[in-house]
C-alpha cells in the first residue's frame, strides 16, 4: 500500500486485445457490441437483453445521460468543454426528478486547474491533469499530452457507449457501460483506438473512475491477506490523498483483492446506510486508486497495473480495458455483499444465470499429499462415498516424476508407477460408487526438473542472460507465447478427451519473477501483462466450450486467484489452503463481503489442524464448513465409526440446507472480527421460506450466556418452524412462531465452553 500524502498506502492490482480497427467513423452501437463479442474476449453473454428493469435515457436539451437500475441511478453530463461528467451515483431518484446541464467545476486557484476539480468518467493525462488519470500515452514524437472531448454516443437497452476523441489527434476512446436490471451494478469498460498512422505506447490504462458524492466522512473496507491468511477485511478513513490498493504478481493476488467498498464514517450497522462498492474483473497485475481530491471530491480509478506497463499500440489497433464493476446499496455493507453476490451467480458464473449447486467433494491432499496413487485412492473413494460425498478430487502428484513439489510440472502424462493401469481404473471405480471424477492441475508452471522445460527452456518468462528465480521449485510458462498457449490448451484437452473428467483443480502456485518476453520486440515485451491473461481466458472459454460439462475451481496456492474476471471462466474458488475451522471464520467473513459462499469451498479437514495444532470437534469443523460449499478433506484412513456416522448425518443435512446456503441472501448477525468471542450468520432462501443459521462461540466467558440471536430478512407475518441440526437451541424455544417473532424475540442457542457451535434451520409451515 502507497500514500501519495504521507499516509501509509496500501498497493494491493485487466484484457487488452489488439485488433486491425476500421478506420472509419462511429458504427451503430450494435455493430460495435457484436464486434466486441466476435473477439471471443467478452462473452456473447454481452448481447444478451437483461429484463426491462434498466432504463438509459439521454436529455438532449441538457445534454444529460440518467441509467437507472434496481435501486440505483446514475448520471453523467456532458459540459460545455465536451468532458463527461459525472452529477449522480446512489439510491434511486424519482423519474421526474431533472438534472441541469454539467458544467466544469472551477478550480479553486490557479495552482488547481478546472480539469482536477471535474469529476470526470474518463480523464486521460494532458491538459494539466494531476489527479490519477485513466490514461496516459507517449507519441513517437515526444508528445504526451491528450484531452479527449465526447464526440457521440449510442444507446441500446441497457447499454451506452460514449465516444470520446483527442481535440487533434485521431486517437478515439469508447466508454462502454451496461446496467444490470437486478442489482443495479454497472459493468465498465474502455476501448481505446488508435486511428493515427503511427504507433504510441499506453502507459496507463483504466475501466474508468467512480466518482463519489463530494464529502469527507468516507470509510474504505478492502481486503488484504497472504499465504493460509487472506481475506482479511480492513477499514480506514479516507483522508486527502491517495490509496493504491494493488497487485504487481502477475496475477491477482490475495496481498490485496480487487475490491473495494465506501461508506458514511458514522455507519456502522450490516444493514442500512450508503455503501458504494466494486470489483475489477482482471486476473493479471490490477490497481485500485482511492483518492481524496483537493475540493474533497472522492474518485476511484481501476485497471490494470500501471507498473512497469508500456503497451504499444499499431496504427488501427485497439485496446480493451477489463471490466470494472461497481454498484450502490443503501441497505449498508451487508446489502452490498448481498447485491454482489446476486450479480456474481446470475451474471457472472460461467453458467450464470443458472450456476449449478456445488456437489460435496472429497480431496486427499491434507491427508496423503503427492502421495497418491491407485490403490489408496481407491479406498479413500470407497470411504468418501459412504458418507455422502458426490465428487472425488485426485489432487497434485498423479502426474510426471511427480515424488514432491521439485519435478514434473509441466509433464501431464499419468506417472505410471502410481497409475500403472492409468486413471481409467479409479475413474471407474468412482463412477461405480456414485461420484463424479476430479482432477488437480497447474497448467501454468513447470519445474526445471521436466522434459518439458529440458525441451523448451525458452517458453518461460525471463530476462535474456538472467537469472531465473525460482519459487517452489518452479517457473512460470509464459503464456503470452502462442506456442506455450497451445501446449497448454492442448495437453488439457487430450486429458478431457482421453478421461471421464468432470472438474478440474486448477492451481497456480507463485507469482511472476523476472517478466520478460525476450521473444518478441523490446517495445512489445511489457505486452505479456495483458496477453497472458488474455490467453488464460481463452483456453478457459475454448477448454469449456469444447468440454462443456467440465467444471473448474480457481486455485492459487489458496485464495490468490479470486476476481470477477476468472470468475467468469470458473465455477469455484479455493479460499485457503488454511483449512483451521476458526480462522476459516473469520476468513470466510471476509471472503464474503465481495465473493458469494455459492462458489467458497471449504475443507473439514483433520484436527488438529497442521495450521495451529488446533483441536475442534467434528462437528465444529463441519459446521464452520457447511457456511459455503462443502467438502471433506480429512484423512478417513484414521477416522472411527463414529466419525464416519457423524460426517454422514451432517453430510446429509448439508444437502438439506446447500440451496439456501449457496444461493440465499447472507446476513452477517455477530462478526468474527475484532476478536469477536463468537460468530453467527444467518442465511434466508430466495423465496424467504427458509433460513439456516450457524453460530459458533470461541470461548464463555464469566458466565455470560451466548448473546441472543436476532433473525434478520424473513417474512414477518409467515409462520415458521424451528430445527436445530444438532439440538443446541434453548428449552424455552417455540417449535412454531412467526417471522417478526424471530426477529424481535430472537432465539437462545446453548453453547458454553471453548469452540463450540450449532445451527438451526427455521421453515415456513402452513398455518
Ligand atoms: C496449493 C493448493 O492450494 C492446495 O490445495 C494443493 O492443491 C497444493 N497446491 C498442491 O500442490
Amino acid at each position: 500500500m502507497r500514500t501519495s500524502s504521507g499516509t501509509t498506502i496500501n498497493r494491493l492490482s485487466f484484457s487488452f486485445l489488439s485488433r486491425k480497427e476500421p478506420a472509419c467513423g462511429f458504427r451503430t452501437l450494435h455493430a460495435a457490441l457484436r464486434g466486441i463479442a466476435l473477439l471471443g474476449f467478452i462473452a456473447p453473454r454481452l448481447l444478451q437483453a437483461q429484463p426491462d428493469k434498466a432504463s438509459i435515457r439521454f436529455d438532449q436539451q441538457t445534454q444529460v445521460f440518467r441509467i437507472d437500475a434496481a435501486d440505483m441511478s446514475y448520471v453523467l453530463g456532458i459540459n460545455e468543454k465536451k468532458q463527461v461528467q459525472t452529477l449522480y451515483w446512489g439510491e434511486r431518484l424519482s423519474n421526474a426528478d431533472s438534472f441541469a446541464a454539467a458544467h466544469p467545476t472551477p478550480g479553486p486557484s490557479s495552482l488547481d486547474l478546472s480539469i482536477n476539480a471535474t469529476g470526470q468518467e474518463f480523464v486521460a493525462w494532458g491538459g494539466g491533469l494531476n489527479v490519477e488519470p485513466d490514461l496516459k500515452v507517449t507519441f513517437p514524437d515526444g508528445n504526451r499530452d491528450l484531452v479527449l472531448q465526447y464526440v457521440s454516443h449510442a444507446i441500446e437497452g441497457n447499454q451506452l457507449i460514449i465516444q470520446l476523441k483527442d481535440i487533434s489527434q485521431e486517437i478515439y476512446v469508447d466508454l462502454q457501460y451496461q446496467a444490470d436490471a437486478t442489482t443495479g451494478i454497472l459493468r465498465r469498460s474502455a476501448r481505446l483506438q488508435n486511428r493515427t498512422s503511427s504507433p504510441l505506447t499506453v502507459e496507463q490504462i483504466a475501466s474508468g473512475t467512480w466518482n463519489l458524492p463530494r464529502g469527507t466522512d468516507y470509510r474504505l473496507r478492502y481486503l488484504a491477506g497472504r499465504w493460509a491468511g487472506e481475506w482479511n477485511l480492513h477499514e480506514q478513513t479516507i483522508q486527502p490523498g491517495k490509496t493504491i490498493l494493488e497487485s504487481r504478481r502477475g496475477s491477482t493476488g490475495a496481498q490485496n483483492n480487487p475490491w473495494f467498498a465506501i461508506d458514511r464514517n458514522n455507519s456502522n450497522d450490516q444493514d442500512t446506510g450508503d455503501v458504494w462498492f466494486g470489483a475489477l474483473g482482471w486476473s493479471g497485475s490490477w490497481q485500485i486508486s482511492v483518492e481524496q481530491d483537493q475540493i474533497q471530491q472522492v474518485r476511484v480509478t481501476g485497471g490494470p497495473n500501471s507498473f512497469d506497463f508500456g503497451y504499444r499500440l499499431a496504427p488501427g489497433q485497439h485496446l480493451q480495458t477489463p471490466y470494472f464493476y461497481a454498484g450502490y446499496s443503501h441497505d449498508g455493507i451487508g446489502g452490498a455483499s448481498r447485491l454482489l453476490h446476486r450479480f456474481e451467480l446470475f451474471s457472472i458464473l460461467p453458467h450464470a444465470p443458472n450456476p449449478k449447486l456445488r456437489p460435496v467433494l472429497y480431496n486427499s491432499w491434507e491427508a496423503t499429499g503427492f502421495k497418491v496413487d491407485e490403490a489408496e485412492q481407491e479406498a479413500l473413494a470407497e470411504k468418501a462415498a459412504s458418507i455422502g460425498v458426490e465428487r472425488f478430487v485426485v489432487d497434485d502428484g498423479w502426474f510426471g516424476q511427480r515424488a514432491d513439489d521439485k519435478a514434473g510440472l509441466g509433464d501431464w502424462y499419468v506417472n505410471p508407477v502410481k497409475f500403472p493401469r492409468g486413471l481409467k481404473p479409479l475413474i471407474d471405480k468412482v463412477h461405480s460408487l456414485g461420484m463424479d471424477f476430479g482432477l488437480w492441475v497447474e497448467p501454468e508452471m513447470v519445474n526445471p526438473n521436466s522434459d518439458l522445460y529440458r525441451r523448451h527452456p525458452d517458453w518461460i518468462l525471463n530476462f535474456t542472460g538472467r537469472p531465473r528465480t525460482e519459487a517452489r521449485n518452479q517457473l512460470v510458462l509464459n503464456l503470452a507465447r502462442a506456442d506455450v498457449r497451445d501446449y497448454v490448451f492442448r495437453f488439457l484437452d487430450k486429458l478431457l478427451s482421453e478421461n471421464n473428467i468432470a472438474f478440474l483443480k486448477w492451481d497456480y502456485n507463485r507469482n511472476w519473477s523476472e517478466p520478460g518476453w525476450p521473444a518478441v520486440t523490446p517495445e512489445d515485451q511489457k505486452k505479456v501483462y495483458i496477453t497472458y491473461v488474455h490467453n488464460l481466458y481463452s483456453i478457459l472459454e475454448e477448454l469449456r466450450a469444447k468440454h462443456p460439462t467440465v467444471e473448474i475451481e480457481s486455485c492459487s496456492g489458496g485464495g490468490s486467484r479470486v476476481d470477477l474476471g476468472i470468475m467468469r471462466y470458473t465455477d469455484e474458488v479455493w479460499p485457503s489452503d488454511n483449512t483451521d475451522a476458526f480462522d476459516r471464520l473469520l476468513m470466510q467473513d471476509g471472503f464474503t463481503y465481495a465473493y458469494s459462499p455459492g462458489v467458497m469451498m471449504a475443507w473439514v479437514t483433520d484436527s488438529p489442524t497442521w495450521v495451529n495444532q488446533r483441536t475442534l470437534s467434528l462437528e465444529y469443523r463441519f459446521l464452520s464448513s457447511m457456511q459455503g460449499s462443502l467438502g471433506i478433506g480429512a484423512n478417513l484412513n484414521n477416522w472411527k465409526p463414529e466419525d464416519f456416522a457423524t460426517a454422514k448425518k451432517m453430510v446429509a443435512q448439508y444437502k438439506q440446507v446447500r440451496e439456501t446456503v449457496q444461493r440465499g441472501s447472507l446476513y452477517r448477525l455477530i462478526s468474527p472480527q475484532n476478536g469477536s468471542e463468537q460468530s453467527v450468520t444467518e442465511t434466508v432462501s430466495e423465496d424467504q421460506d427458509r433460513a439456516i443459521t450457524f453460530a459458533f462461540l470461541h470461548s464463555s466467558r464469566m458466565l455470560y450466556p451466548f448473546p441472543r440471536i436476532y433473525l434478520r430478512g424473513l417474512k414477518p407475518d409467515a409462520v415458521y418452524r424451528i430445527a436445530a441440526l444438532d439440538g443446541k437451541i434453548s428449552a424455552e424455544t417455540p417449535l412454531v412462531a412467526s417471522g417478526a417473532f424471530w426477529m424481535q424475540h430472537g432465539v437462545d442457542v446453548d453453547l458454553r465452553g471453548d469452540f463450540q457451535a450449532a445451527a438451526f434451520t427455521l421453515e415456513t409451515v402452513a398455518h
